[in-house]
């Protein structure tokens, strides 16, 4: 019986192990697939709200490491999972996209001579100001089997020097989950909850330390919001991170009542959010895909993506971080002028099954 255990740290990895999971069962007769949740986040609308979602077991291993500096966090998660690894002795770790959690994970593996598999493995930014950049570029230096999502990774892995042996292109785990839980998305009632229709609001998820820790940056958001909000509803679930600036500043005690900032909100209202949005506007890379695989008008507010796939083949639109050209773009969508887009090759539903396979007959 050969033993895997699969890294969870942050909201972006829950419903890309959870595919990952369902497709090892297939294989239990000879490995067993555990999961190793580091508590990055923690909070129930952060966490835990998923694996019920998911249907995920309870991560068989918790680490409790929580918020932290870079530093901190990083050493703390290295710290506690040298400790399962030690005791488990894996046959495999597999790390997904590119939180703290995946780099400080596939280090400790790698020092314990424990092949690693990175999951959402070549995809470059080229801004190393941007903690993910520097994660990616880590965990894909030691990893032995590298999954890609779009072929820009392979041209990255190729460019870094990577042995073609070890890279796989096998799609995006992610959207194996979307398409598994459309059906229940379909049948949220979250639209009714907000008193908005399919088309009417825009959707708007912004957390990137780069734009909300910048005060400069959330004045003139209370802006592109006035401007928004004079037709349409906007929708604006909040990460806890952009929360605390937001209160900070005072921006929550100037809105209209069209502006709508809710807790986080579970991934199958999200999605239902996400389908029927009339606009997307983000600084997320997940829903940059999501949006892309499902003909959503998304505008990113970053000045590059790793997810180049969907502005060359999807609906993204990168615009930048002025607010003022996010506002003039948005104007353009709402008033009819969409982008077209198609679905990236092999977002299909299946990317977890050939993991799973590729690692089946490997090991
Ligand atoms: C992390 C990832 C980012 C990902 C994002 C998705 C890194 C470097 N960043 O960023 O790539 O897009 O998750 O959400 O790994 N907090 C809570 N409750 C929680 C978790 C966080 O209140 O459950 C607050 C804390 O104040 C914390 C802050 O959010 O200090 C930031 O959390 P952290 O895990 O450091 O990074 P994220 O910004 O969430």
């Amino acid at each position: 019986m050969k033993k895997i255990i699969s890294v969870v740290g942050a909201r972006p990895n829950f419903m890309k192990v959870a595919p990952l999971h369902r497709a090892f069962q297939k294989y239990n007769d000879s490995i067993e697939h555990l999961i190793c949740h580091t508590g990055q986040h923690y909070d129930e609308k952060m966490s835990k709200i998923f694996f019920e979602e998911f249907e995920l077991p309870e991560p068989h291993f918790y680490l409790g490491v929580g918020s932290g500096s870079h530093a901190v966090q990083t050493a703390k998660i290295m710290v506690e999972f040298e400790k399962v690894l030690l005791e488990e002795k894996p046959d495999l770790v597999i790390v997904v996209g590119d939180v703290n959690s995946t780099v400080a994970c596939s280090l400790v593996a790698s020092k314990l001579h424990t092949p690693v598999a990175h999951v959402e493995a070549g995809l470059r930014s080229y801004d190393r100001t941007m903690p993910e950049e520097i994660n990616r570029l880590l965990t894909d230096a030691i990893s032995d089997y590298l999954f890609v999502t779009e072929k820009s990774g392979i041209e990255n892995l190729k460019r870094e020097g990577v042995d073609d042996s070890k890279v796989f292109f096998v799609g995006n785990v992610m959207i194996d989950t979307l398409i598994q839980l459309l059906p229940k998305a379909d049948d949220s009632n979250i639209l009714k909850k907000y008193d908005t229709r399919k088309g009417d609001y825009v959707l708007v998820t912004l957390h990137r330390p780069s734009n909300v820790d910048n005060d400069a940056f959330l004045h003139k958001l209370g802006d592109l919001f006035e401007a928004i909000s004079q037709n349409k509803k906007l929708i604006f679930p909040v990460h806890p991170r952009t929360r605390s600036n937001i209160e900070r500043i005072g921006l929550n005690g100037h809105l209209s009542d069209n502006v709508i900032l809710s807790d986080p909100i579970g991934y199958i209202d999200f999605l239902h959010l996400t389908k029927n949005a009339g606009l997307i506007i983000t600084d997320s890379g997940g829903i940059q895909e999501e949006s892309t695989y499902l003909g959503v008008q998304c505008i990113t507010v970053r000045d590059n993506t790793e997810r180049p796939v969907t502005v060359d083949v999807g609906t993204n639109q990168l615009i930048g971080t002025d607010l003022e050209k996010v506002t003039k773009a948005a104007m353009e969508v709402l008033s009819g002028n969409k982008k077209t887009g198609s679905i990236p090759e092999l977002w299909d539903g299946k990317a977890a099954e050939r993991i799973a396979n590729i690692i089946f007959e490997r090991m």
